[in-house]
């Protein structure tokens, strides 16, 4: 075999297949049948293919993924490994009880297990030297990647594609894409994504918020003076503040801890704002004096402004201010992701959101990763190509297995408002919520009784598949739950089930431009939920443990019991289906509202005795 295998290569590269590209058999890699909804070609726009430059990612196939996915969700032992080479024994990981639970894994050690085969690279070299590229190629630092920057022109000739310029309907951003690229057949199995072509990206991602209402001073006044006075303290009506959330999820007992760091991620030009944090933290925040900024790390062109009159401050702001009172004095660290800068006829257009994010994040060094993460935005699962969402889906499990809690916003839609796939009727998944190597967190309404938030993102991912840690949780539901049966056909009951945990997300008192808004959407849900993990996080890292790292394992095995279960209301949606659709929260697991919502003292205790 091996020598067969490698007989195989030498002829491959030996044969005169990239010396004459003209020759080469192709074949189309990536075909979409028009842009994404809301994009369209903008006829009004002259591209300059000689002068404009597009900067090419070409994703090498990486070798042994699935091996090193059994070894961040801890099913192998540091004996799957005992033929490697020594420093990649620190085989470590998650399984609660494990005696490798909490030993993460340092980015190239992961590297080294999943490197792309030499003959992969060697082979698109060859392929970039027929087209004159050769010398403008560089393999990325991680090595999965050959990066290759020419004009639109040569880039068309060499994907056999064809770029326009296209225009969003509504924010009026461009950007030049192709609706089709082919790939000489000989690359088949050595290289996957190739960026930018179909990923119209950044315009079809969006933050999780579905509704923000300003508030009259009569209605602030009202939530805060009923701050001390209510069955659950702090909760209004509907109304959430950082004390009602202390109550209702039982943390306002945590230690004062200052090490460990929690990270909210921005994409979108969005920025927290300061001085709206300073108002919020001294007229709202349930004490005083605690810490009150954040740092801000810029990517891509990300910017973090102390000022900003328009709405890309809502989703920074909420997710700045809810994350800054829960930690309390635990440093937080703001991601502003640029990189969707407006392009037509020239310049940078890569412009791919979650792979830059996650570039950037796996070069940082172990000391500077945050344990925690908090991530408000998603894509239509539809509007990405599947081979993309799972080479982001990759890099989100190497983020897990160094170490970091990343959790994910579910989506405002709850089943879909869409529902069409391809003319046939079917529910709605987002990304990367459907990704399995995430915690997905959905909405809960309601304090004296917390229910679904009928708008709460739900469902089963059509792209992956259901992963072991829920494997019990899920089957045992399908078979609890008669009310799914009825709508079995429009999902794949198969597929990645989401979310996993959940909490509230109506009405959040929020400061934006100096004054107090109700901010709704599971992108208030997401960093309530994901800083009482990061208070527990911080907690071990100041007794000399590893922060809890991809916490799935863990929430659907002994934490589950840890959590408010969640048995009253639905999420609802696509109402091309029938008014009844949609999934029920019940007790235990449901597609509504997952496990339930964190109660930071029992998940404490379960975490100093079983991780
Ligand atoms: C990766 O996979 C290849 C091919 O299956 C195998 O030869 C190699 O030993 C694997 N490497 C590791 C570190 O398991
Ligand atoms: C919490 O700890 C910080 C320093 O680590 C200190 O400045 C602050 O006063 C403490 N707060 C309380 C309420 O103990
Ligand atoms: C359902 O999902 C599973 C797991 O992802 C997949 O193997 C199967 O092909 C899917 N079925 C359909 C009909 O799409
Ligand atoms: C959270 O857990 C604590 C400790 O077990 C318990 O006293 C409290 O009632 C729980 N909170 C809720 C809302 O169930």
């Amino acid at each position: 075999m091996v020598s067969f295998k490698s007989v195989f290569v030498v002829l491959a590269i030996s044969t005169s297949t990239f010396a004459s590209p003209a020759t080469q058999k192709c074949s189309v890699a990536e075909k979409l049948s028009g842009p994404p909804s809301g994009w369209e070609i903008d006829s009004g726009s002259r591209i300059d293919k000689e002068k404009g430059t597009i900067k090419l990612r070409i994703g090498l196939v990486q070798e042994n993924m699935s091996k090193f996915h059994e070894m961040a969700m801890r099913k192998l032992g540091r004996k799957a490994f005992e033929n490697s080479t020594p420093e990649l024994i620190p085989v470590q990981i998650a399984t609660p009880g494990d005696e490798m639970y909490g030993a993460h894994m340092a980015q190239h050690v992961i590297d080294k297990i999943i490197a792309p085969k030499s003959e992969s690279k060697d082979l698109v070299m060859q392929w970039l030297e027929g087209e004159g590229l050769r010398d403008v190629a560089t393999l990325s630092p991680r090595l999965d990647s050959v990066v290759v920057e020419g004009s639109i022109k040569q880039v068309e000739k060499l994907l056999k594609a064809e770029y326009s310029a296209f225009v969003h309907s509504e924010s009026h951003d461009s950007v030049i894409r192709t609706l089709e690229y082919s790939l000489p057949d000989i690359l088949k199995g050595h290289v996957d994504v190739v960026q930018p072509t179909t990923v119209f990206g950044l315009k079809s991602m969006r933050s999780m918020i579905k509704d923000v209402k300003p508030y009259t001073e009569e209605e602030v006044d009202n939530i805060m003076a009923d701050v001390d006075a209510q069955a659950v303290a702090g909760c209004t009506g509907s109304s959430i503040t950082p004390a009602c959330l202390a109550n209702l999820y039982s943390f306002s007992n945590a230690a004062n801890e200052s090490v460990g760091l929690m990270g909210i991620a921005g994409f979108l030009r969005q920025h927290p704002i300061q001085s709206d944090l300073t108002t919020f933290m001294n007229r709202y925040a349930y004490f005083a004096n605690k810490a009150q900024k954040f740092t801000c790390a810029l990517l891509n062109g990300g910017t973090c402004p102390t000022s900003d009159s328009t709405n890309n401050i809502v989703e920074a702001n909420l997710d700045a201010q809810y994350a800054r009172a829960i930690t309390s004095n635990i440093p937080n660290i703001y991601y502003s992701a640029g990189g969707n800068g407006p392009f037509v006829g020239g310049g940078e257009n890569t412009n791919e959101p979650w792979l830059e994010w996650l570039n950037y994040m796996l070069a940082l060094p172990d000391s500077s990763l945050p344990n925690t993460i908090s991530i408000s935005y998603g894509d239509d699962t539809l509007s990405l190509p599947n081979n993309y969402m799972v080479a982001q889906c990759n890099l989100f499990s190497q983020l897990g297995a160094r170490g970091v809690s990343v959790l994910v916003a579910s989506g405002d839609s709850g089943i879909g408002s869409t529902c069409s796939h391809s003319g046939q009727r079917q529910f709605d998944t987002s990304f990367p919520a459907g990704c399995p190597w995430v915690t997905t967190v959905g909405g809960t309404t309601g304090t004296t009784t917390e229910g679904a938030w009928s708008s709460g993102g739900g469902g089963f991912s059509e792209v992956f598949a259901r992963p072991s840690y829920q494997d019990s949780t899920v089957t045992s539901w399908l078979s609890r739950d008669t009310a799914h049966t009825a709508y079995s056909t429009y999902f794949n009951s198969s597929g990645r089930a989401y979310p996993d945990v959940s909490a509230q997300a109506v009405n959040f008192l929020v400061v934006l431009g100096g004054s107090a808004s109700g901010v709704s959407g599971t992108s208030a849900s997401c960093p309530t939920f994901a800083s009482v993990i990061q208070l527990i996080n911080s907690q071990r890292v100041a007794s000399g443990k590893k922060g809890l790292g991809f916490l799935n394992p863990w929430l659907y095995s002994s934490a589950a019991s840890a959590m408010n279960d969640i048995t009253t209301g639905s999420i609802r949606g696509c109402s091309n289906i029938g008014s009844g659709a949609g999934f029920v929260a019940r007790a235990g697991w449901d597609p509504a509202t997952g496990l339930g919502s964190p109660n930071y003292t029992k998940l404490l205790a379960v975490s100093q005795s079983t991780a």
